[in-house]
């Protein structure tokens, strides 16, 4: 099984950005834990700052991987460019967010990607990321 774990903008900075929302963990430490965790899965990582560059590789590998898990950052507020994307893909995607977006500001409130995506997980910390990768593996 392979599943492809995108994030959007300012999640490179996981580990720096915000500590108190985001916490200290950087994800490429999160992601040697959960490969170590799930042997059996190829998990591919890509990230990018660019909406473009995110649209391009989910249609790269949104006919090939088995699932997408897609942390789009502040793109989830505001791009339907990701929505008509998304919905032009095979592999299901399950939108994530590390905070729970429904306590933040209210233009966290609201998802463009939401309705396009097979499922949403928020609000769990880094371990959003398992709990999306556990909701494609059971599929
Ligand atoms: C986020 C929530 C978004 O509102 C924010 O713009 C992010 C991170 C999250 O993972 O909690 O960049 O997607």
């Amino acid at each position: 099984m392979k599943i492809q774990i995108i994030n959007g903008p300012n999640l490179n900075l996981l580990g720096t950005r915000e500590p108190g929302i985001y916490g200290s963990t950087s994800f490429d430490d999160y992601l040697s834990t959960l490969r170590q965790r799930y042997p059996n899965i190829e998990i591919a990582y890509y990230q990018s700052n660019i909406e473009g560059e995110l649209i391009n590789k989910l249609q790269e590998v949104g006919f090939s991987a088995d699932g997408i898990v897609l942390n789009a950052g502040a793109y989830t507020h505001t791009s339907i460019a990701l929505h008509d994307c998304i919905r032009s893909l095979k592999a299901p995607v399950i939108e994530v967010h590390i905070s729970n977006v429904h306590t933040r500001e209210e233009f966290r409130h609201h998802s463009f990607i939401s309705s396009a995506c097979r499922g949403v997980i928020c609000g769990f910390g880094l371990d959003s990321y398992r709990l999306a990768i556990e909701a494609i593996s059971c599929q």
